[in-house]
């Protein structure tokens, strides 16, 4: 990382096979790269089951490419619910109890993503995904409800998350999304850091390695739920302490000794989920070209504001407005720097992270003294001036979900 505006590198160009299509590793700049191209270059070890056993084990439903073209009336653009970079996601329906194409606004609401039709990695995306979902439930993981494997059609059918991403709530702007309160956030900060806890607990021991705001889903009443397992690996068996790969995930969010060596540990997702606290913070993306140089890399600007409790009023979302408690506030930032520390040893276990969060929820009105103490911590610098350094860019996104009342 260090310098903000070097070039960075995706994975692609660190891959021997070219697999990693679709995503980048996180800020490594080009000066940096050659000694970790090697480290990063790891042979990934094929999924441990083959594709009949996965599919035959799976506990969701196989559909038709037909039934699903029914269901979302033949992947109408008006139903799209978002895009990533494997391919588009659309609303459909049906029928609940058949799981038949149904009429829209009758029966059960779905999320079938539609793979592009590029190659060997997103086929082996898919499979993990169902590999994974297909065996793993859990109130803050996402349901699969099926697949279609058809010639060159690769689909995956989802209950349908009516809220949309994490990423849309904080990102982007217009009436439709209304920035997120501060008690949400702590609330989603909490379901998501329960799906991962339960992803690193013994009843599954997956590495998720792809935490980001765009893979937390939330339902009618913002509970988080994790989607998209196609990076997901078991974790260490044995006395391993890690799991050798080939570094994938998406930039900004990838742990440093992850990118480095491409030794990948439960404390890598543990690393990814402070950049999302902090994202949920301030209200502030990742990684922000837009943003000044020096404010690129939200953990690297924000990393000296968080190591002070006095001066963490410099990142919060000027837009949380006075919805939070010093103390409230002060705890989340501290929780997001122990997550974020470059000697992974000292970030928490996931079960501390919810145990943290859970003494967050529903924190009460800000003190007197919070208004006194933050004016004293900052000096002559007034609130709104924070205000107007936290407004976010606006973000090209394309999804199309239901506003917060
Ligand atoms: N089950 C779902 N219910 C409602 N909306 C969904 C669902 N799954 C995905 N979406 C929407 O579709 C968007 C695209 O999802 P997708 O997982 O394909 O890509 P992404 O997470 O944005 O990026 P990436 O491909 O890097 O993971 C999401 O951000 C979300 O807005
Ligand atoms: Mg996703």
């Amino acid at each position: 990382m260090g310098n903000c505006c070097g070039t960075n590198i995706s994975s692609d160009s660190t891959s021997p096979s070219g697999y990693a299509r679709r995503k980048g590793v996180a800020g490594l700049s080009a000066s940096a790269s050659s000694s970790r191209v090697s480290a990063a270059s790891v042979s990934v070890p094929p999924i441990p089951r083959s594709e009949g056993e996965i599919l035959q084990s799976a506990n969701v439903r196989g559909f038709t490419f037909n039934e699903l073209r029914a269901a979302t009336r033949n992947f109408r653009p008006d139903s799209v619910l978002g895009e990533g970079g494997f391919g588009s996601v659309f609303k459909g329906w049906i029928d609940e109890n058949t799981f038949a194409p149904a009429r829209p606004g009758t029966g059960m609401v779905i999320a079938v993503k539609k793979l592009n039709q590029d190659g060997f990695q997103g086929h082996r995306e898919w499979l993990a995904e169902v590999n994974y979902l297909g065996q793993l439930s859990h109130p803050n993981l996402v349901k699969l409800v099926g697949y279609c494997l058809e010639d060159e059609q690769r689909l995956l059918v989802y209950e349908f998350m009516p809220r949309g991403s994490l990423e849309n709530h904080l990102f982007r702007r217009g009436s439709h999304f209304q920035p997120l309160s501060w008690n949400l956030r702590m609330k989603v900060a909490l379901g998501a850091a329960k799906g991962l806890a339960f992803l690193h607990s013994d009843r599954a021991t997956v590495i998720y390695r792809d935490f980001k705001t765009s893979n937390v889903l939330l339902d009618s009443s913002y509970n988080a739920k994790l989607s998209d397992f196609g990076l997901a690996k078991d974790g260490p068996t044995g006395d391993k302490s890690h799991v050798s790969t080939r570094v994938m995930g998406t930039y900004g969010y990838a742990a440093p000794e992850y990118l480095a060596t491409g030794h990948l540990t439960a404390k890598s997702d543990v690393y990814s989920f402070g950049v999302v606290l902090l994202e949920m913070l301030s209200g502030r993306r990742a990684l922000d070209k837009n943003r000044p140089c020096g404010e690129h890399n939200l953990v690297e600007w924000a990393r000296p504001y968080l190591t002070n409790k006095r001066r963490i009023f410099h990142i919060l979302d000027a837009r949380l407005g006075e919805q939070y408690s010093l103390a409230g506030a002060q705890k989340a930032a501290a929780l997001a720097l122990q997550c974020l520390s470059g000697d992974s040893r000292n970030r928490p276990s996931m079960e501390k992270v919810v145990a943290t969060l859970e003494q967050l929820q529903d924190a009460k009105e800000p003190s007197q003294l919070q208004r006194k103490l933050s004016g004293r911590g900052n000096g002559n610098r007034s609130r709104s001036s924070w205000r107007s350094e936290a407004t976010p860019p606006a973000n090209g996104g394309r999804s199309a979900h239901p506003s917060q009342p």
